[in-house]
């Protein structure tokens, strides 16, 4: 088996920032300068030796990479069909793999000459990662947080603090991810001069999608290596990561997307039920549309605008998704699934009481769906997750709002 990846990746994007028909720039001409910019600095450095041995010394020694393929033997046999693995990315010092393209962005500062970091945060992990790179980079840093996440993720906004990060309030529309994310842009349209805009996920206007799934690339680069040597030469037969954005699928699939014989899955929060407002699955339910600054699909109402989206992940909470997400999905490259917050609190507990691990909800709508598929599949086959981020974030919230009953069963939501 090949280590060579990607023909994929050599087509895109496009010249112009394009995905298909998804991506590009829509932002506001004051900004194209400051875009264009930051496209040329990433082409250039990202491929120097200086600055991936400097990258590669930061991913070992504060990162703590590379993180290990770990079998689920216990809940697998419990299953008893297809095996299922996981990439421990909630292994990363921070907790989640958000810090891959964090420390990318902070060293794109700093030789960029830039000052400060921005950034928007829904669960806190990428605005704790973002905090970390800022301190060990020396740069300042910004981060944008709705009201309803900075209450739910207390301990979060304590740990950006405490890295020296500003924590801005954002208390417009939901109070949420997308807001933060608005309020974001916003600080980055007026501060580009001395900042560097550090995106949350594989969204946002062309180069931001780009730079993403390159630095989290490492995921599945690393992956494919570890699935080879583990596996006698063979890859996984399912690549499964939970959508938001679309920056740990985009990582993981990144080793796994020119090989046909890989089914890659993209699972969405189903939230509480199919109503729209109810629920996060752009995939299943979104229209072509504009937000943030690029073409992509979104959960939209009728006049177009972005809908009310809800998920008892705050991370996973955003009408959207990054448009190299939308265009494999379009291409038929992907397998959507959808969980509910109900199948996600049940995963959480299983992982913790039968494997010892503790997921973030987000990560555990991935999990939830590799049982689901597990138990439909052969023990011959392989199911790979990209366990994003460690749940210790959540426990608080989930014990205080959901019981057990004695069967394991979740009881309804206090
Ligand atoms: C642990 C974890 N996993 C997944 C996500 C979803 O984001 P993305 O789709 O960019 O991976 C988040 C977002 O906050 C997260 O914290």
């Amino acid at each position: 088996m090949s280590e060579n990846i990607n023909s994929h990746f050599l087509s895109n994007p496009d010249a112009e920032g394009y995905y298909g028909r998804f991506g590009g720039n829509y932002y506001p001409p004051e900004l194209r300068s400051a875009l264009q910019e930051l496209a040329n600095s990433h082409k250039e450095l990202h491929k120097s030796p200086e600055f991936q041995a400097t990258l590669d010394k930061v991913r070992v020694g504060l990162q703590g990479r590379p993180t290990p393929i770990h079998h689920l033997e216990n809940i697998s046999t419990q299953v008893g069909g297809a095996q299922i693995f996981v990439k421990r990315e909630d292994l990363n010092h921070t907790g989640a793999h958000k810090i891959n393209h964090c420390v990318g962005f902070a060293l794109l500062a700093k030789r960029m000459g830039k000052k400060k970091l921005i950034a928007e945060t829904g669960a806190g992990q990428h605005g704790v990662a973002l905090a970390t790179a800022a301190a060990y980079f020396g740069l300042e840093c910004e981060v944008h947080m709705g009201e309803v996440d900075i209450k739910k993720q207390s301990s979060n906004v304590g740990r950006m603090q405490l890295l020296g990060a500003r924590v801005v309030s954002v208390s417009t529309g939901q109070s949420a991810l997308k807001d933060a994310s608005d309020s974001a842009f916003h600080a980055y349209a007026e501060q580009h001069k001395h900042a560097l805009y550090a995106i949350g996920s594989a969204i946002g206007p062309h180069p931001f999608p780009m730079i993403v799934r390159d630095f989290q690339g490492v995921v599945g680069r690393e992956a494919r290596k570890q699935f080879i040597s583990m596996a006698d030469g063979s890859l996984p037969d399912h690549v499964v990561a939970c959508v938001a954005g679309g920056s740990n699928a985009m990582g993981i699939y990144t080793g796994f997307i020119d090989e046909p014989g890989v089914i890659l899955h993209a699972v969405e929060p189903m939230g509480t039920s199919d109503k729209l407002g109810q629920h996060a699955a752009t995939l299943s339910y979104g229209k072509p549309g504009t937000l943030h600054g690029a073409q992509s699909i979104m959960l939209q109402k009728d006049d177009g605008t972005p809908a009310s989206v809800s998920s008892i992940a705050s991370g996973l909470a955003y009408p959207g998704v990054g448009p190299e997400i939308a265009m494999l999905h379009e291409a038929g490259r992907l397998s959507i699934a959808g969980i509910s917050d109900e199948e996600v609190v049940n995963t959480f507990y299983r992982m913790a009481k039968f494997e010892g691990i503790i997921p973030a909800l987000e990560s555990a709508h991935a999990l939830a769906f590799a049982i689901r598929l597990a138990a439909q599949r052969p023990a011959s086959e392989r199911i790979l997750v990209n366990l994003s981020g460690r749940g210790d974030k959540d426990v608080d919230y989930v014990l205080e709002k959901y019981k057990l009953d004695e069967n394991g069963c979740v009881l309804a939501a206090a």
